[in-house]
Protein backbone atom coordinates (compact mmCIF):
# COMPACT_ATOMS: atom_id res chain seq x y z
CA UNK A 1 0.00 0.00 0.00
CA UNK A 2 0.90 3.67 -0.99
CA UNK A 3 1.26 4.32 2.97
CA UNK A 4 1.79 1.78 6.62
CA UNK A 5 -1.78 3.41 7.95
CA UNK A 6 -3.51 2.18 4.66
CA UNK A 7 -3.95 -1.37 4.60
CA UNK A 8 -7.11 -4.05 4.02
CA UNK A 9 -8.56 -7.49 6.61
CA UNK A 10 -8.83 -10.33 5.17
CA UNK A 11 -12.16 -9.56 3.84
CA UNK A 12 -11.19 -6.94 1.25
CA UNK A 13 -12.42 -4.16 3.76
CA UNK A 14 -9.83 -0.88 3.54
CA UNK A 15 -8.36 0.27 6.82
CA UNK A 16 -6.54 3.67 7.80
CA UNK A 17 -4.60 3.62 11.46
CA UNK A 18 -6.38 0.17 11.70
CA UNK A 19 -10.05 1.52 11.73
CA UNK A 20 -12.75 0.17 9.35
CA UNK A 21 -13.02 3.29 6.79
CA UNK A 22 -16.86 1.88 6.08
CA UNK A 23 -17.68 2.03 9.85
CA UNK A 24 -16.56 5.29 10.20
CA UNK A 25 -18.38 6.45 7.08
CA UNK A 26 -21.40 4.86 8.55
CA UNK A 27 -20.61 6.69 12.53
CA UNK A 28 -19.45 10.17 10.88
CA UNK A 29 -21.44 10.38 7.54
CA UNK A 30 -19.71 11.61 4.20
CA UNK A 31 -17.78 13.14 3.05
CA UNK A 32 -15.27 12.87 5.89
CA UNK A 33 -11.62 13.82 6.60
CA UNK A 34 -9.85 11.17 8.43
CA UNK A 35 -6.39 12.11 10.00
CA UNK A 36 -4.39 9.74 12.06
CA UNK A 37 -2.88 10.99 14.75
CA UNK A 38 0.31 8.87 15.62
CA UNK A 39 0.82 9.60 11.89
CA UNK A 40 1.13 13.31 12.78
CA UNK A 41 3.03 12.70 15.70
CA UNK A 42 5.54 10.24 14.33
CA UNK A 43 6.34 13.07 11.04
CA UNK A 44 7.10 15.77 13.92
CA UNK A 45 9.25 13.26 15.69
CA UNK A 46 11.02 12.27 12.47
CA UNK A 47 11.49 16.01 12.21
CA UNK A 48 12.66 16.67 15.80
CA UNK A 49 14.93 13.60 15.86
CA UNK A 50 16.55 14.46 12.60
CA UNK A 51 17.08 17.88 13.64
CA UNK A 52 18.72 17.14 16.85
CA UNK A 53 21.14 14.33 15.40
CA UNK A 54 22.34 16.71 12.60
CA UNK A 55 22.02 20.08 14.40
CA UNK A 56 22.29 19.37 17.99
CA UNK A 57 20.21 22.52 19.78
CA UNK A 58 20.69 24.86 17.29
CA UNK A 59 17.78 24.09 15.44
CA UNK A 60 13.51 23.88 15.48
CA UNK A 61 10.83 22.46 12.91
CA UNK A 62 7.98 24.91 12.47
CA UNK A 63 5.07 23.14 11.26
CA UNK A 64 3.89 25.24 8.28
CA UNK A 65 0.51 25.33 9.17
CA UNK A 66 -1.28 26.79 6.00
CA UNK A 67 -1.15 22.84 5.42
CA UNK A 68 -3.87 21.93 7.29
CA UNK A 69 -4.95 24.06 10.40
CA UNK A 70 -7.69 23.74 13.69
CA UNK A 71 -7.13 24.03 16.97
CA UNK A 72 -6.00 20.30 17.66
CA UNK A 73 -3.26 20.48 15.26
CA UNK A 74 -1.91 23.28 17.14
CA UNK A 75 -2.33 21.05 20.44
CA UNK A 76 -0.56 18.30 18.75
CA UNK A 77 2.60 20.84 17.50
CA UNK A 78 2.41 21.91 20.80
CA UNK A 79 2.88 18.64 22.58
CA UNK A 80 5.49 17.59 20.07
CA UNK A 81 7.96 20.75 20.99
CA UNK A 82 7.16 21.55 17.28
CA UNK A 83 7.20 25.55 16.09
CA UNK A 84 4.63 26.50 13.94
CA UNK A 85 4.52 29.26 10.94
CA UNK A 86 1.34 31.20 10.65
CA UNK A 87 0.25 33.02 7.33
CA UNK A 88 -2.66 35.32 8.44
CA UNK A 89 -4.37 36.30 12.07
CA UNK A 90 -6.73 33.89 11.41
CA UNK A 91 -4.15 30.58 12.10
CA UNK A 92 -2.46 32.98 14.85
CA UNK A 93 -5.96 33.22 16.45
CA UNK A 94 -6.67 29.56 15.70
CA UNK A 95 -3.24 28.77 17.20
CA UNK A 96 -3.75 30.98 20.52
CA UNK A 97 -7.02 29.44 21.10
CA UNK A 98 -5.11 26.02 21.05
CA UNK A 99 -2.82 27.02 23.92
CA UNK A 100 -0.17 27.32 21.49
CA UNK A 101 3.15 28.89 22.76
CA UNK A 102 3.32 32.86 21.18
CA UNK A 103 6.66 33.07 20.99
CA UNK A 104 7.10 29.47 18.97
CA UNK A 105 4.85 31.02 16.19
CA UNK A 106 6.70 32.48 13.14
CA UNK A 107 4.19 35.22 11.14
CA UNK A 108 4.57 34.76 7.36
CA UNK A 109 3.34 35.98 3.92
CA UNK A 110 3.68 38.27 1.93
CA UNK A 111 0.66 40.61 1.88
CA UNK A 112 0.60 41.39 5.99
CA UNK A 113 -1.65 44.70 6.79
CA UNK A 114 -1.29 46.88 9.71
CA UNK A 115 -4.32 45.52 11.05
CA UNK A 116 -2.36 41.84 10.77
CA UNK A 117 0.83 43.65 12.05
CA UNK A 118 -0.41 45.42 15.41
CA UNK A 119 -2.70 41.68 15.75
CA UNK A 120 0.72 39.50 16.08
CA UNK A 121 2.45 42.41 17.90
CA UNK A 122 -0.24 42.43 20.72
CA UNK A 123 -0.13 39.09 20.93
CA UNK A 124 3.39 38.71 21.51
CA UNK A 125 4.12 36.16 18.73
CA UNK A 126 7.68 34.67 17.75
CA UNK A 127 8.97 36.57 15.16
CA UNK A 128 7.81 37.80 11.39
CA UNK A 129 9.24 36.70 8.51
CA UNK A 130 9.07 40.53 6.86
CA UNK A 131 8.17 40.29 2.95
CA UNK A 132 9.58 43.25 1.66
CA UNK A 133 10.47 46.94 2.67
CA UNK A 134 6.50 48.20 3.18
CA UNK A 135 5.89 45.49 5.79
CA UNK A 136 9.46 46.84 7.42
CA UNK A 137 8.17 50.06 7.67
CA UNK A 138 4.90 49.31 9.06
CA UNK A 139 6.41 46.84 11.39
CA UNK A 140 8.88 48.92 12.69
CA UNK A 141 6.79 51.74 13.41
CA UNK A 142 4.53 49.66 14.77
CA UNK A 143 6.48 47.95 17.28
CA UNK A 144 8.24 51.41 18.02
CA UNK A 145 4.72 52.71 19.24
CA UNK A 146 4.32 49.81 21.52
CA UNK A 147 8.29 49.59 23.03
CA UNK A 148 9.09 46.81 21.44
CA UNK A 149 11.94 45.84 19.65
CA UNK A 150 10.31 42.53 17.14
CA UNK A 151 12.74 39.38 16.04
CA UNK A 152 12.60 39.48 12.60
CA UNK A 153 13.92 37.38 9.56
CA UNK A 154 13.89 38.84 6.13
CA UNK A 155 12.44 36.67 3.29
CA UNK A 156 15.21 36.56 0.20
CA UNK A 157 14.92 34.88 -3.02
CA UNK A 158 18.18 33.23 -4.00
CA UNK A 159 16.99 32.55 -7.54
CA UNK A 160 16.53 28.97 -7.70
CA UNK A 161 13.88 26.38 -9.73
CA UNK A 162 12.88 23.59 -7.38
CA UNK A 163 11.50 21.60 -10.59
CA UNK A 164 8.48 21.92 -9.04
CA UNK A 165 5.04 23.04 -10.64
CA UNK A 166 4.36 26.45 -11.27
CA UNK A 167 1.77 27.28 -8.43
CA UNK A 168 3.90 26.55 -5.56
CA UNK A 169 7.62 27.46 -7.06
CA UNK A 170 8.80 30.34 -5.39
CA UNK A 171 12.30 30.29 -5.66
CA UNK A 172 13.01 31.79 -8.93
CA UNK A 173 13.77 35.37 -8.85
CA UNK A 174 10.70 36.76 -10.52
CA UNK A 175 8.00 35.41 -7.83
CA UNK A 176 6.37 37.84 -5.85
CA UNK A 177 7.86 36.42 -2.69
CA UNK A 178 10.78 38.29 -0.54
CA UNK A 179 13.71 40.26 -2.13
CA UNK A 180 15.29 38.76 -4.65
CA UNK A 181 19.41 38.08 -3.81
CA UNK A 182 20.91 38.51 -7.34
CA UNK A 183 19.11 42.35 -8.03
CA UNK A 184 20.71 43.65 -5.08
CA UNK A 185 17.65 44.29 -3.79
CA UNK A 186 18.06 41.83 -0.94
CA UNK A 187 21.37 43.18 0.42
CA UNK A 188 18.97 46.97 0.54
CA UNK A 189 16.66 44.99 2.66
CA UNK A 190 19.31 44.06 4.73
CA UNK A 191 20.71 47.42 5.12
CA UNK A 192 17.45 48.85 5.44
CA UNK A 193 16.23 46.14 8.81
CA UNK A 194 19.55 47.05 10.27
CA UNK A 195 18.68 50.49 9.86
CA UNK A 196 15.24 50.07 11.87
CA UNK A 197 15.64 50.79 15.34
CA UNK A 198 12.52 48.58 16.82
CA UNK A 199 13.32 45.25 14.82
CA UNK A 200 15.69 42.57 15.79
CA UNK A 201 17.13 41.19 12.59
CA UNK A 202 17.63 37.72 13.72
CA UNK A 203 18.32 35.99 10.27
CA UNK A 204 17.42 35.08 6.88
CA UNK A 205 14.55 33.32 5.33
CA UNK A 206 13.88 31.40 1.90
CA UNK A 207 11.26 29.27 0.50
CA UNK A 208 11.89 27.97 -2.57
CA UNK A 209 9.12 25.37 -3.42
CA UNK A 210 6.74 22.65 -2.46
CA UNK A 211 6.45 18.90 -3.80
CA UNK A 212 10.49 19.35 -3.84
CA UNK A 213 12.44 16.08 -4.75
CA UNK A 214 15.52 16.91 -6.21
CA UNK A 215 18.05 15.82 -4.13
CA UNK A 216 20.43 19.00 -4.40
CA UNK A 217 17.84 21.42 -4.05
CA UNK A 218 17.93 22.38 -0.63
CA UNK A 219 21.77 21.67 -0.36
CA UNK A 220 21.73 24.50 -4.13
CA UNK A 221 19.87 26.86 -2.28
CA UNK A 222 21.93 27.07 1.14
CA UNK A 223 25.17 27.45 -0.97
CA UNK A 224 22.92 30.78 -2.40
CA UNK A 225 22.10 31.84 0.80
CA UNK A 226 25.57 30.99 2.70
CA UNK A 227 27.38 32.91 -0.29
CA UNK A 228 24.86 35.60 0.74
CA UNK A 229 25.40 35.52 4.62
CA UNK A 230 28.94 36.34 3.47
CA UNK A 231 28.45 39.00 1.48
CA UNK A 232 26.28 40.82 4.22
CA UNK A 233 29.27 40.25 6.56
CA UNK A 234 31.69 41.39 4.22
CA UNK A 235 29.64 44.15 2.79
CA UNK A 236 27.58 45.58 5.97
CA UNK A 237 29.19 43.73 8.72
CA UNK A 238 26.43 41.35 9.66
CA UNK A 239 26.71 38.04 10.78
CA UNK A 240 23.24 36.08 10.34
CA UNK A 241 22.42 34.35 13.35
CA UNK A 242 19.56 32.34 12.02
CA UNK A 243 18.68 30.59 8.92
CA UNK A 244 15.28 29.44 7.36
CA UNK A 245 15.19 27.38 4.73
CA UNK A 246 11.10 26.99 4.46
CA UNK A 247 9.74 23.84 3.40
CA UNK A 248 8.81 21.41 0.83
CA UNK A 249 9.76 18.24 1.12
CA UNK A 250 7.77 15.49 -1.63
CA UNK A 251 5.44 12.90 -0.65
CA UNK A 252 4.00 10.18 -2.35
CA UNK A 253 0.51 10.89 -3.51
CA UNK A 254 0.99 7.68 -5.83
CA UNK A 255 2.99 4.34 -5.87
CA UNK A 256 5.54 5.81 -8.82
CA UNK A 257 5.81 8.29 -6.82
CA UNK A 258 9.17 9.09 -5.02
CA UNK A 259 9.43 8.44 -1.17
CA UNK A 260 12.27 11.09 0.19
CA UNK A 261 14.26 9.62 2.92
CA UNK A 262 14.10 12.95 5.04
CA UNK A 263 16.00 12.07 8.15
CA UNK A 264 18.67 10.95 5.76
CA UNK A 265 18.17 14.30 3.21
CA UNK A 266 18.77 16.68 6.69
CA UNK A 267 22.07 14.84 7.63
CA UNK A 268 23.17 15.66 4.43
CA UNK A 269 21.95 18.66 4.38
CA UNK A 270 23.01 19.67 7.82
CA UNK A 271 26.76 18.74 7.10
CA UNK A 272 26.53 20.36 3.30
CA UNK A 273 26.16 23.72 5.66
CA UNK A 274 28.30 22.70 8.37
CA UNK A 275 31.17 22.81 5.41
CA UNK A 276 30.19 25.80 3.47
CA UNK A 277 29.52 27.93 6.67
CA UNK A 278 33.53 26.30 7.24
CA UNK A 279 34.69 27.85 4.08
CA UNK A 280 32.89 30.93 3.96
CA UNK A 281 34.37 31.47 8.00
CA UNK A 282 31.04 32.00 9.03
CA UNK A 283 29.73 30.68 12.31
CA UNK A 284 26.67 27.59 12.29
CA UNK A 285 23.42 29.48 12.15
CA UNK A 286 20.61 28.69 14.05
CA UNK A 287 18.61 26.47 11.44
CA UNK A 288 14.68 26.82 11.07
CA UNK A 289 12.53 24.56 8.55
CA UNK A 290 9.04 24.94 7.87
CA UNK A 291 7.78 21.32 6.69
CA UNK A 292 3.63 21.51 6.03
CA UNK A 293 2.72 18.42 3.57
CA UNK A 294 4.81 15.87 5.27
CA UNK A 295 3.78 16.15 8.56
CA UNK A 296 0.16 15.81 7.42
CA UNK A 297 -0.17 14.84 4.41
CA UNK A 298 0.12 10.91 4.83
CA UNK A 299 -1.87 11.19 8.25
CA UNK A 300 -5.11 11.92 5.80
CA UNK A 301 -7.74 10.13 4.34
CA UNK A 302 -10.86 11.07 2.87
CA UNK A 303 -13.74 9.43 2.40
CA UNK A 304 -17.25 9.65 0.08
CA UNK A 305 -20.12 7.48 -0.53
CA UNK A 306 -20.97 7.38 -4.12
CA UNK A 307 -24.26 9.17 -5.51
CA UNK A 308 -24.39 7.97 -8.97
CA UNK A 309 -21.99 5.62 -12.05
CA UNK A 310 -22.39 7.09 -15.30
CA UNK A 311 -21.24 4.35 -18.13
CA UNK A 312 -20.92 6.20 -21.65
CA UNK A 313 -20.38 3.44 -23.52
CA UNK A 314 -17.49 3.82 -26.26
CA UNK A 315 -16.48 7.36 -24.12
CA UNK A 316 -15.47 7.21 -20.32
CA UNK A 317 -17.21 5.94 -16.99
CA UNK A 318 -17.88 8.40 -14.17
CA UNK A 319 -18.07 7.79 -10.62
CA UNK A 320 -19.88 10.54 -8.78
CA UNK A 321 -19.25 11.28 -5.23
CA UNK A 322 -21.05 13.52 -2.10
CA UNK A 323 -17.89 15.82 -2.31
CA UNK A 324 -15.45 17.14 -5.20
CA UNK A 325 -13.70 20.47 -5.67
CA UNK A 326 -15.44 22.13 -2.55
CA UNK A 327 -12.94 19.78 -0.13
CA UNK A 328 -10.13 19.04 -2.41
CA UNK A 329 -9.58 21.40 -5.24
CA UNK A 330 -5.88 20.14 -6.07
CA UNK A 331 -6.64 18.17 -8.87
CA UNK A 332 -8.50 21.04 -10.53
CA UNK A 333 -5.51 23.41 -9.37
CA UNK A 334 -2.77 21.53 -10.12
CA UNK A 335 -4.15 18.29 -11.66
CA UNK A 336 -2.03 16.74 -8.68
CA UNK A 337 -2.86 13.03 -8.59
CA UNK A 338 -4.08 10.83 -5.98
CA UNK A 339 -4.66 7.28 -5.13
CA UNK A 340 -8.06 6.07 -4.93
CA UNK A 341 -9.38 3.14 -3.45
CA UNK A 342 -13.28 1.34 -2.83
CA UNK A 343 -13.68 0.28 0.66
CA UNK A 344 -14.19 -3.28 -0.24
CA UNK A 345 -12.22 -4.74 -2.57
CA UNK A 346 -13.14 -8.21 -2.87
CA UNK A 347 -10.22 -8.76 -5.88
CA UNK A 348 -13.00 -8.56 -8.46
CA UNK A 349 -13.11 -6.94 -12.05
CA UNK A 350 -12.06 -3.46 -12.12
CA UNK A 351 -12.92 -0.81 -14.55
CA UNK A 352 -11.53 2.71 -15.16
CA UNK A 353 -13.23 5.59 -14.03
CA UNK A 354 -13.23 9.37 -13.39
CA UNK A 355 -14.07 10.21 -10.11
CA UNK A 356 -15.98 13.16 -10.12
CA UNK A 357 -17.53 15.56 -7.43
CA UNK A 358 -21.09 16.90 -6.90
CA UNK A 359 -20.60 20.70 -8.10
CA UNK A 360 -21.95 22.46 -10.94
CA UNK A 361 -19.38 22.54 -13.00
CA UNK A 362 -18.07 19.76 -15.62
CA UNK A 363 -14.12 20.77 -14.56
CA UNK A 364 -14.92 19.24 -10.54
CA UNK A 365 -12.85 15.99 -10.77
CA UNK A 366 -11.20 14.02 -7.96
CA UNK A 367 -9.12 12.21 -10.21
CA UNK A 368 -9.10 11.26 -13.76
CA UNK A 369 -8.55 7.25 -15.06
CA UNK A 370 -8.58 5.84 -11.35
CA UNK A 371 -9.18 1.61 -11.29
CA UNK A 372 -12.42 0.40 -8.88
CA UNK A 373 -14.05 -2.71 -9.20
CA UNK A 374 -16.50 -2.92 -12.09
CA UNK A 375 -19.52 -3.03 -10.27
CA UNK A 376 -19.08 -0.34 -7.94
CA UNK A 377 -22.31 1.58 -7.41
CA UNK A 378 -24.58 4.15 -5.79
CA UNK A 379 -24.11 4.04 -1.71
CA UNK A 380 -20.37 2.02 -2.12
CA UNK A 381 -17.98 4.07 -0.28
CA UNK A 382 -14.56 5.44 -2.07
CA UNK A 383 -11.52 6.62 -0.70
CA UNK A 384 -8.84 9.57 -1.18
CA UNK A 385 -5.42 8.50 0.12
CA UNK A 386 -3.24 11.35 1.14
CA UNK A 387 -5.33 14.28 1.44
CA UNK A 388 -4.22 15.75 4.93
CA UNK A 389 -2.08 18.34 3.41
CA UNK A 390 -4.03 21.43 1.54
CA UNK A 391 -7.38 19.64 1.39
CA UNK A 392 -9.30 20.66 5.06
CA UNK A 393 -7.37 24.40 4.80
CA UNK A 394 -8.52 24.77 0.96
CA UNK A 395 -12.02 23.42 1.34
CA UNK A 396 -14.82 25.98 0.56
CA UNK A 397 -18.45 26.50 0.80
CA UNK A 398 -18.77 26.42 -2.93
CA UNK A 399 -22.63 25.38 -3.91
CA UNK A 400 -23.16 26.15 -0.38
CA UNK A 401 -21.97 23.07 0.25
CA UNK A 402 -20.94 22.28 4.06
CA UNK A 403 -17.23 21.29 4.58
CA UNK A 404 -17.01 17.49 6.31
CA UNK A 405 -15.63 17.29 9.47
CA UNK A 406 -12.40 16.34 10.36
CA UNK A 407 -12.00 13.24 12.58
CA UNK A 408 -8.87 11.89 14.43
CA UNK A 409 -8.29 8.56 14.76
CA UNK A 410 -6.01 7.74 17.94
CA UNK A 411 -5.39 4.28 19.54
CA UNK A 412 -8.20 2.28 18.10
CA UNK A 413 -10.96 4.92 18.54
CA UNK A 414 -11.93 8.55 16.82
CA UNK A 415 -12.93 11.48 18.00
CA UNK A 416 -14.26 14.93 16.12
CA UNK A 417 -11.45 17.99 15.77
CA UNK A 418 -13.62 20.07 13.19
CA UNK A 419 -17.42 19.57 13.17
CA UNK A 420 -19.45 19.03 10.14
CA UNK A 421 -20.53 22.47 8.79
CA UNK A 422 -23.91 22.39 8.69
CA UNK A 423 -26.94 24.62 7.61
CA UNK A 424 -26.63 27.27 10.40
CA UNK A 425 -23.04 27.66 9.70
CA UNK A 426 -23.81 28.37 6.47
CA UNK A 427 -26.12 30.95 6.94
CA UNK A 428 -24.63 32.35 10.14
CA UNK A 429 -22.73 35.59 8.71
CA UNK A 430 -25.97 36.21 6.09
CA UNK A 431 -28.12 39.36 7.71
N1 LIG B 1 7.10 27.80 4.12
C1 LIG B 1 6.62 28.66 3.23
C2 LIG B 1 7.07 30.04 3.24
C3 LIG B 1 5.67 28.23 2.29
O1 LIG B 1 5.20 29.09 1.39
C4 LIG B 1 5.23 26.88 2.31
C5 LIG B 1 4.23 26.43 1.36
C6 LIG B 1 5.75 26.03 3.27
C7 LIG B 1 6.69 26.51 4.16
C8 LIG B 1 5.33 24.59 3.39
O2 LIG B 1 5.69 23.85 2.28
P1 LIG B 1 5.41 22.26 2.25
O3 LIG B 1 6.37 21.63 3.23
O4 LIG B 1 4.02 22.06 2.66
O5 LIG B 1 5.67 21.89 0.85
N2 LIG B 1 -1.61 24.55 -2.04
C9 LIG B 1 -0.45 23.89 -2.61
C10 LIG B 1 0.76 24.04 -1.76
C11 LIG B 1 1.13 25.47 -1.51
C12 LIG B 1 2.38 25.59 -0.71
C13 LIG B 1 2.59 27.00 -0.34
N3 LIG B 1 3.68 27.20 0.52
C14 LIG B 1 -0.78 22.42 -2.82
O6 LIG B 1 -1.88 22.01 -2.50
O7 LIG B 1 0.05 21.68 -3.34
Amino acid sequence: MLCSNITRNADGALLFAGQSVSALADRYGTPLYLMDEARIRQNCRMYKDAFRLAFGDKALPLYASKACSFKQMYRIMAEEGMGVDCVSCGEIHTAMEAGFPAERIWFHGDGKTDADIRYALDHGIGGFVVDGLEELEALNREAGERGIRQKILLRVTPGIDPHTYEAVNTGRVDVKFGAPIGTGQALEFVRAALNAPNVELEGLHCHVGSMVFDESVFEDTADLMLAFMRELRDKLGYVTGTLDLGGGYGVRYVDSDKQADIPARIAALANHIRKRADEQGLPMPFILMEPGRSIVADAGMTVYTVSAVKRIPGFKNHVIVDGGMVDNPRYCLYRAKYTVLHAVDRGGETAVFDLAGRCCESGDILQPAVSLPADVKRGDRVAVCTTGAYNYSMASNYNRLGRPPVVMLRDGESYTAVRREGFDELTALDV
